[in-house]
């Protein structure tokens, strides 16, 4: 018998190493005391880690969510069906993980990347933890580049930046998801990946959006990960944290990356409601201390990376729901001061049928205008301030009238102006669409328009835009907008308007 030869057996000695289980933690042991609402409290383990993976007596698995001096208490991550008092528990050893890769595209999962849309489990051979830390100040760069959402009021007036965090906040009902959604539906055809984090949102409300997104071509690129209000609370936890995983993955490779959070008020709830269940101090309005910190780490997570890192970005925007417009209220305060801006949505604009029912006064983007494409600039620059005067006139216009002209010029153009920023949805606008608009709206051109007829405009715009070899200067550099490029636009507004 010959001897392998020497590679050979170090190889096989090697990968017998590496496939050998190792530690007494693997082993360690456990009891299930009490089992409720999705939370279990556990004796024994003394070496368990906070995030650590336990499996159930009968398969079960679940997470190590508080550390107690003689206690664990563990969220489940599965049905607790069979599990009771007496149960035994196992260590892992493994911190919560998350399946991640090119092969989760398309699919529709749950925060462990299990399938939730009949098909096969995605096949991914890595997996990332789902709580990782945020890049450094030096890893990161500035916001440079613009995320265009296709909607004119956000992308005129608060130009959100790849790698900001940009929060979506209004009351119930008044078009939030809508927004993120439509903003998602932009990005069909571009380079942008995206993912819609489901929290805890109604089973109807998340059809509607796969729905959208597959019958509008933009699911190929896109990540849906849903954890339903009906499921484990551990689940719900987990999602955006999972999610941002997922989004990291792709952002390491240098790609780009929108992911929305829908919403983080019910992941506040099921934090506070997990804290509770684990007997946690509660805090102000019962949440337990520790909840700025656990949103702030995970927006933190999003961000524009360096070169050195692959110039990858993480866009986020997390969506927050308020009552009674109340936007001082703790979650929504806490979460306005960990993003870079807020995008409020107002029930009232929304039952005048403004929409997107942007509230334009309270709105506010932080760093997108670093990001917002020079000939934007150069048409947008007054607009904030005469839609602003004009919604302020119109209150005052209401007792009776000023009667003068310039004010009546004002009122006019006002009303051309809210024509402009409103929007059906799934009509996004492209950026030279958006420009020519607001290019025809300085020049006086829409004055004459009635403003029932502005939405025909905007659908009617896209065909000549794309055809004039004008404007193919602008198409390549929208840095900047000279005068002879601002004159051929109004002229192509003029021509399809009939005006020539
Ligand atoms: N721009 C729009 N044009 C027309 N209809 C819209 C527009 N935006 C939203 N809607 C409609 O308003 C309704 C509520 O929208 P959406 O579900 O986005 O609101 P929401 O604030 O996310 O609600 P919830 O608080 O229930 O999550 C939907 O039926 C949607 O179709
Ligand atoms: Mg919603």
């Amino acid at each position: 018998m010959t001897a392998p030869p020497p590679d050979a057996a170090l190889d096989a000695l090697k990968s017998r190493i590496a496939a050998a289980q190792l530690g007494a933690a693997a082993e360690e042991l456990g009891t299930v005391i009490a089992i409720a609402d999705g939370l279990a409290r556990l004796s024994g383990l003394p070496g368990a880690e906070l995030n650590e993976v336990l499996t159930f007596e009968g398969g079960a698995r679940g997470f190590v969510l508080a550390l107690e001096e003689d206690q664990v208490q563990a969220a489940l991550l599965d049905t607790a069906e069979g599990i009771a008092a007496g149960c035994t528990v196992k260590r892992t050893g493994e911190v919560l993980s998350v399946p991640v890769g090119k092969a989760l595209l398309g699919r529709v999962l749950d925060p462990l990347g299990r399938p939730l849309d009949e098909l096969p489990p995605p096949e991914t051979g890595e997996r990332l933890p789902a709580e990782r830390p945020a890049p450094t100040i030096i890893e990161r760069d500035f916001v440079s580049e613009p995320l265009e959402t296709g909607l004119l009021v956000i992308d005129a007036l608060f130009a959100i930046g790849r790698g900001q965090r940009e929060l979506i906040i209004g009351e119930r009902q008044t078009g939030k998801t809508s927004i993120a959604v439509d903003a998602i539906l932009n990005q069909a055809g571009g380079e942008v990946i995206c993912i819609y984090v489901a929290i805890g949102q109604r089973t109807s409300s998340v059809a509607r959006a796969i729905e959208t997104l597959r019958c509008r071509d933009a699911m190929s690129r896109s990540i849906v990960v849903v954890a339903d209000p009906a499921g484990e609370p551990g689940l719900r936890w987990l999602a955006p944290f999972a999610a941002t995983s997922m989004a990291e993955w792709f952002r390491d490779r240098g790609n780009h990356v929108l992911i929305v959070y829908d919403d983080l008020t019910k992941h506040a709830a099921t934090h506070r409601e997990l804290a509770l269940l684990s007997r946690q101090p509660p805090g102000r309005e019962a949440y337990p201390g520790d909840i700025f910190y656990l949103h702030a780490r995970l927006l933190e997570r999003s961000g524009k990376l360096g070169a050195a890192r692959g110039s990858g970005s993480i866009t986020a925007l997390p969506i927050a729901e308020i009552d009674a417009g109340n936007l001082s209220a703790y979650i929504p305060t806490n979460l306005i001061s960990i993003s870079d801006g807020q995008i409020v949505t107002s029930a009232a604009l929304f039952a005048a049928n403004q929409r997107p029912a942007v509230d334009v006064g309270l709105s506010v983007s932080r760093v997108g205008g670093k990001a917002q494409a020079g000939a934007m600039k150069a048409v947008a620059g007054r607009l904030r301030l005469d839609y602003a005067q004009y919604l302020e006139m119109k209150m005052f216009s209401r007792f009776g009238g000023f009667g003068d002209a310039a004010t009546a010029a004002r009122l006019v153009r006002g009303e051309r102006i809210a024509a402009l920023l409103a929007q059906d949805r799934f009509q996004p606008l492209s950026l030279l669409t958006q420009i020519a608009l607001l290019a025809a709206l300085d020049a006086g051109l829409l004055d004459k328009v009635e403003p029932d007829r502005i939405p025909v405009l905007k659908q009617a715009l896209t065909a000549p835009l794309a055809a004039d070899p004008r404007l193919d200067a602008l198409r390549s550099d929208t840095a900047r907008l000279p005068d002879e490029l601002r004159s051929a636009l109004a002229d192509i507004v003029r021509a399809t308007l009939g005006l020539t």
